[in-house]
């Protein structure tokens, strides 16, 4: 019965998930999208059309000379499973201006919904200029203006409904937009952001429900205080980024882009600006930026001291490529220090936060990476603790409590044993096992041969752990023993295929010795 009831409220808990996901979503993973690199390493073998590289000062950055399709792509590529723009959110920008090029109004981001009309494309690139030889002003400046044309009307509001998001520089401010309330679009102005001096410059803005804020080279914020708080419900289905630019010539952005990294749901300002006049820490440069061009030239093979400078880069994520060999990568919030060697990441250093109120008592050495600790008393014999260890060839290990300390007690042979559980039924004790790699037992079933659990049995008589039963389970990682109305319950936690509750055949209380196989009982499937 109450089993029933158990399951019932499962089930009930799964459907109430299910129907939420029917309403729109917001965008709550909180990770950086590096929208720069997304761009830039979309083909790694050569750059964008309209992007060029560019050197200024000691830094790399990209200059745009067309607002071409290829700098544009759906916002679905870097939010995905998501329709609603996430409400709190940082911008971390790195830019030069120079002072003659810099134009009025130039877009360094901006996110376009989808075009209503059926003819015409996104990436239409015709379309693009024509479009812009037709519309002068910009989507905020229209609103105070007069619609006496028909045509022209419905053209302004489609040209408005569409820009969701903008990120915009003029000679003074920056400005961010917004597709708001009631679709009208809104601007917040940070005034007093004059940057044209031929100077790299690090940005943070920052959008939260309390504050929204501007740090520029980590000086003191500019905050403003809005009537109200950036939209909940900015819808973003359909949508594309448009990196420098907003999707025509008019806005392009005519400096150079070093760092475009958006944030959902977290301020990172004090990440980039530890303390007030710091240095602007990195939080991701395209890796294709970060490290000068090595030039070959005859008979100098030295790297320039320059170079040599450059080849520690500090951020929170860095890709390593063949480009990068030899790179160091200094990580601040794991205060680790890593080498590339051309495909991977190689620790150097790493920080191990100790538990200062923790005591260190035993350190065991185990053959191998230990997934799980299962610790249990066993009647007669004491505590005992066993151990997933990873390694097929040594196999896990139960350990006994002797003099105060955990010692080596049997090895059982596992397979990249994932996790330990031990349960009673009755005075019996019992230990199972999952593995997640192959073993010799099921070697004839392709089907069933890399994961099984194993379950062990407790033999008071060989004072050892013996071979009780295998099942069939799918990298099982986690298993609960419980029992409803007398009856022993095993769940495991599938990796795939789903959930399972396994239940022995028999009143095991009353009939221990003759209990025999554990049969599934009940899958349940939790699609996340
Ligand atoms: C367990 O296996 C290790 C080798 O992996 C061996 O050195 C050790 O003696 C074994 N211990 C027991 C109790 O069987």
């Amino acid at each position: 019965m109450s089993s029933l009831i158990f399951v019932q409220l499962l089930l009930l808990g799964l459907r109430v998930i299910s129907t939420t996901t029917d309403t729109w979503r917001h965008c709550t993973d909180i990770f950086p999208l590096d929208l720069l690199s997304f761009v830039l390493e979309r083909d790694t073998s050569k750059l964008a059309p309209g992007v060029h590289m560019k050197q200024a000062g000691e830094m790399r950055g990209v200059h745009f000379s067309s607002p071409h399709s290829s700098l544009s792509f759906p916002s679905s590529q870097v939010l995905a499973n998501c329709d609603l723009f996430p409400k709190e959110f940082s911008v971390v920008v790195t830019l030069r201006v120079s002072h003659l090029a810099q134009k009025r109004n130039e877009y360094i981001l901006s996110l376009i919904g989808p075009k209503t009309e059926e003819k015409s494309t996104l990436n239409d690139y015709g379309d693009l200029l024509e479009s812009n030889k037709k519309r002068s002003a910009t989507a905020g400046e229209q609103r105070g203006k007069t619609r006496r044309n028909k045509e022209r009307k419905v053209k302004s509001n489609e040209e408005r409904g569409r820009i969701i998001l903008g990120l915009r520089l003029s000679k003074k401010c920056l400005h961010f937009l917004f597709k708001g309330h009631g679709g009208v679009v809104e601007h917040w102005v940070f005034r007093g952001t004059k940057l044209a001096d031929n100077q790299w410059h690090t940005l943070v803005l920052t959008i939260t429900r309390e504050y929204v804020s501007l740090t520029v080279d980590c000086q003191a914020p500019v905050q403003i205080v809005p009537t109200r708080p950036f939209p909940s419900d900015l819808n973003i289905q359909g949508s594309r980024f448009h990196i420098g630019n907003r999707g025509r010539w008019k806005g392009l952005f005519s400096g150079m882009l070093r760092q475009l990294v958006l944030v959902p749901g977290m301020d990172v300002s004090h990440q980039i600006c530890p303390s007030p006049n710091s240095q602007p820490a990195t939080l991701s440069v395209p890796p294709l930026l970060l490290d000068l061009p090595v030039k070959k030239k005859e008979g100098d093979s030295h790297p320039t001291s320059y170079e040599k400078e450059e080849r520690v880069s500090v951020g929170l994520e860095r890709s390593c490529s063949e480009l990068l060999q030899g790179q160091l990568w200094f990580n601040p919030l794991k205060k680790g220090l890593y080498l590339c060697d051309g495909s991977e990441w190689i620790t150097v250093l790493e920080d191990h936060k100790r538990l200062d109120y923790v005591m260190e008592h035993q350190v065991l050495t185990t053959s191998s990476e230990t997934h799980d600790v299962e610790v249990f008393q066993v009647p007669g014999m004491g505590l005992m603790a066993a151990m997933a260890h990873r390694s097929k060839a040594s196999g896990s290990a139960v350990y006994l409590w002797t003099h105060a300390q955990f010692s080596l007690y049997q090895n059982i042979s596992t397979h990249e044993a994932l996790a330990w559980r031990h349960f009673y039924i009755g005075k019996k004790i019992f230990l199972v096992v999952s593995n997640s790699g192959g073993g010799p037992y099921n070697r004839l079933n392709k089907e069933l041969e890399n994961e099984f659990s194993v379950i062990y049995k407790w033999s008071k008589k060989r004072k050892q752990f013996v071979r009780f039963q295998s099942l069939q389970t799918y990298c099982a990682r986690d298993w609960e023993a419980f029992v409803i109305n007398r009856q022993t319950y095993l769940a495991v936690a599938n990796h795939r295929q789903g959930m399972a509750i396994l239940r022995s055949n028999q009143n095991l209380c009353i009939k221990i010795l003759h209990f025999s196989l554990w049969f599934v009982f009940q899958v349940i499937t939790i699609t996340l």
